[in-house]
């Protein structure tokens, strides 16, 4: 389809300087694995396939991405460099049609797909045969250099590890984002020779080759110095997911949620939290967790996978909150862990009260019903169903196997 938009991630390599048994994408960032990242600024600019050029333990990259179908796998057995691994897609690429394709790195979670979209539009308003969007750095150290002449035209890209001296001043960097024309790409590719210091095909090189035989190369300085960091060691997969966690906090907070304490809040990329909530400092919310308008939660609160709270709900201090679904006005305030439990209207779950879901070899589920009152310190034993209004007396072990209410003593 001519006019379409492909993209190509780079994520074969198997990461020595991580010293990990996980492939390097499948890390997580805020609970994403980093790939999942790339692949959401890829849909968001309107890529239409997406190659994923995959290798070191591939069978589990491609599970953790199952039934996504916009992407093709591909294989790239040994690792022979950037410009080898595109090589790889060389057919599905000519089959698919594209007219353009964006090349990236699995490895860059923080890729914004804003910077990507610019990418995409000058490449197109300037009818160019590659793109890319560079960033400056105070320390460009590790990072390929942006080669320009006296007039700023772009002559190419330089790795650090073939530096000259002076070049190695230079601090206009590759983060590898780039968009190409496919053919004109693949076409180049074909000459690419591993004629530098680490005997690998570089993707960069063919960019040299496209340039020396006339077809347009632009570069526009257009990537924010903070997203630039991609992953090749656990230090930066901390920096990453510090500046991540800015970004979801700073949605966030841009929706009008109150986050007391921002550097002492842990808040997962895939939560959803709403207006007029406020988040209490030392709060860790994992996983697919949704909170309603005018909520309090924390401080010290723990909020694991699977929660949903409705509105005006408070769940307050050392609490861990599991796979609960919290009717509106439903309060737990102190030392409480619930799991696997559903609740009514205006539930209260007093100080110190656990749900025992699990009996050592299955979880089951409890449903407390609308203005229900556990009292402190009960301990609810499921599979178990609290009837709306009912009170539980402080101290209570409730078992549900008679689905009725058993005071300690009687
Ligand atoms: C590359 C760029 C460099 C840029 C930097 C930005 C080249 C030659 N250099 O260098 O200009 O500044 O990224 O981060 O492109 N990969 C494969 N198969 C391979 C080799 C690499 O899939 O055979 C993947 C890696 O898993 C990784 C990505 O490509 O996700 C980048 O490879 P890496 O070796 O990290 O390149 P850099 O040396 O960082
Ligand atoms: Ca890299």
């Amino acid at each position: 389809m001519a006019g379409g938009l492909a993209a190509v991630i780079l994520a074969a390599g198997k990461s020595t300087r991580m010293v990990t048994d996980l492939p390097k994408v499948l890390h997580e960032v805020c609970g994403r694995p980093m790939l999942a990242y790339v692949l959401e600024a890829c849909r968001k600019v309107g890529v239409e396939k997406i190659l994923v050029v995959i290798g070191y333990r591939k069978d589990d990259v491609i599970a953790a991405f199952a039934g996504q179908d916009d992407i093709i796998w591909i294989e790239q057995t040994e690792q022979h460099g950037t410009g080898h691994a595109v090589m790889m897609c060389e057919q599905e690429l000519r089959k698919g049609g594209w007219q353009d394709t964006l090349v990236l790195c699995g490895d860059g979670p923080l890729i914004s797909d804003k910077v990507l979209g610019t990418v995409v539009e000058k490449h197109r308003t300037e009818n160019a045969s590659a793109t890319l969007a560079t960033s400056v750095l105070e320390d460009p150290a590790g990072y390929g250099r942006i080669v320009r002449d006296a007039y700023g035209n772009l002559q190419g890209i330089v790795e650090q590890s073939d530096c000259t001296p002076e070049q190695k001043n230079i601090k206009e960097i590759n983060p590898s984002y780039y968009c190409f024309h496919t053919h004109h790409l693949l076409d180049a590719l074909h000459n690419v020779r591993p004629n530098n210091v680490k005997n690998e095909y570089y993707l960069t090189d063919a960019l040299h080759i496209m340039i020396a035989r006339g077809l347009k190369a632009v570069a526009i300085t257009a990537v924010a110095s903070e997203d630039v960091i991609s992953v090749n060691s656990r230090q930066q997969l901390a920096l990453v997911s510090k500046v991540m966690q800015d970004r979801i906090q700073e949605n966030l907070m841009s929706h009008g949620v109150t986050i007391v304490d921002p550097s002492n809040t842990w808040i997962d990329a895939r939560a959803q939290i709403g207006q007029d909530t406020t988040v209490y400092p030392f709060t860790y919310i994992h996983g697919n967790v949704k909170i309603g308008r005018q909520c309090s939660v924390g401080p010290f609160a723990y909020l694991r996978e699977g929660t949903v709270l409705a509105d005006n709900v408070v769940v307050g201090v050392f609490t861990e909150i599991k796979k609960a679904v919290f009717g509106a006005g439903t309060r737990v305030r102190h030392l409480s862990y619930v799991g696997d439990t559903t609740t009514g209207l205006n539930v209260n779950i007093g100080a110190g009260s656990l749900i025992a879901n699990f009996d050592g070899k299955q979880i089951q589920p409890t449903e407390i019903g609308d203005n229900a009152y556990i009292g402190n310190g009960a301990i609810l034993v499921a599979p178990l169903q609290v009837p709306p209004g009912a009170q539980v007396d402080p101290g209570s072990v409730v078992y549900g196997k008679t689905h009725e209410t058993n005071r300690r003593g009687e």
